[in-house]
């Protein structure tokens, strides 16, 4: 019996290719080379299966020249990447990679945030270039992060394990902002207190970005947001770049309209913003919130579950689209 044909998008863990090739045919991309959008497309020619990271886009245009394709698995867990809609009606099940990277991920959102706040590389930074000579009563004075208030726009799974975090790690004042409350049992978990949008920019002294992107997330800190936080506020960003607007945010880090900002996410990545290179006060990591070797081995074998699931047994772990699956079975 022939296997199905899949595509590996990205270099992956050797572990992870063999496991692949135990199942399928595979098409390895292990030099890590970044493909133009047509010529990722002509290497989908004849795939029934596809692995990918947050860098593929998988959209109409692709669709319409991959008949052959049914799965698009992603070993990450955003996927603004994907267009469901259009997979759907192109009959192409998407799959994503929950869960597994949830506590890592907050872990590091923890630190990004404690890094601004502290001004931990900005000191690095000065130490390095041989400017520190004596030491000073203010000397990279930042701000107080135990019994401060936190305030976490998207109140998810990463949302409340970084509320967690700081309601019984540090003793923060945890207020959150999201689209639906949490139950009464998760609010009195995460000691969490649901607040509007405004108020929660008005009194956080660190805001934290945990949505996921949709088009009506994008710029949901601008330059009119920035201004109703304090001017002592950290801001971290580990969602998703185009959540905020890197250029007002860099500007109201120059004009000190806020303290400082650490972000790990960018539009348009993997560039960043000229004008956020250029300011002092922003801690700046290149997407690696999920990014240690234990979680990143469990996202890329999810997506492995989920193409093994789907091909053995018409089914998904982590289905983004289940429709799919439901009108494949009655065919
Ligand atoms: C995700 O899983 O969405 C992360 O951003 C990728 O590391």
């Amino acid at each position: 019996m022939t296997k199905p044909s899949v595509l590996i998008a990205r270099a992956v863990f050797p572990e992870v290719v063999d496991r692949l090739a135990a199942h399928f045919d595979v098409e390895a991309n292990q030099a890590d080379d970044i493909w133009a959008q047509h010529e990722f497309i002509n290497r989908l020619q004849g795939k029934a299966g596809v692995f990918v990271t947050t860098s593929e886009r998988v959209d109409e245009a692709l669709l319409a020249q991959c008949p052959d394709l049914k799965i698009c698995a992603s070993m990450a867990v955003g996927y603004n990447n994907l267009d469901l809609d259009a997979m759907t009606r192109h009959g192409v099940l998407g799959t994503n990679a929950p869960d597994v990277l949830t506590e890592t991920t907050a872990d590091f959102g923890f630190a990004l945030l404690m890094a601004t706040a502290r001004r931990v590389t900005e000191s690095e930074h000065y130490l390095r270039a041989g400017r520190w000579t004596k030491w000073s009563y203010d000397l990279f004075a930042g701000a107080e992060i135990h019994g401060s208030t936190l305030g976490i726009i998207g109140m998810g799974r990463i949302g409340q394990g970084i509320a967690k975090r700081g309601a019984h790690g540090f003793g923060m004042n945890v207020i959150y902002h999201n689209r639906s409350r949490l139950s009464p049992e998760l609010e009195a978990e995460c000691k969490a207190c649901y607040v509007s949008k405004e108020d929660l920019l008005g009194q956080a002294d660190h805001v934290v970005l945990v949505l996921p992107y949709s088009p009506a997330a994008h710029h949901t800190i601008g330059t009119a947001e920035l201004a109703l936080m304090k001017p002592t506020a950290t801001l971290v960003n580990v969602a998703r770049g185009g959540i905020v607007d890197d250029k007002a945010l860099a500007d109201a880090l120059r004009d000190k309209v806020i303290a400082a900002a650490g972000l790990d996410v960018y539009e348009g990545e993997p560039q960043v913003h000229s004008d956020l290179l250029t300011v002092p006060n922003v801690v700046l990591t290149p997407h690696i919130a999920s990014a240690t070797v234990p979680t990143r081995l469990a996202m890329a074998n999810l997506a492995v579950d989920n193409l093994i699931a789907f091909f053995t047994e018409d089914r998904a772990v982590t289905p983004l689209n289940p429709t799919v699956l439901a009108a494949a079975r009655k065919d």
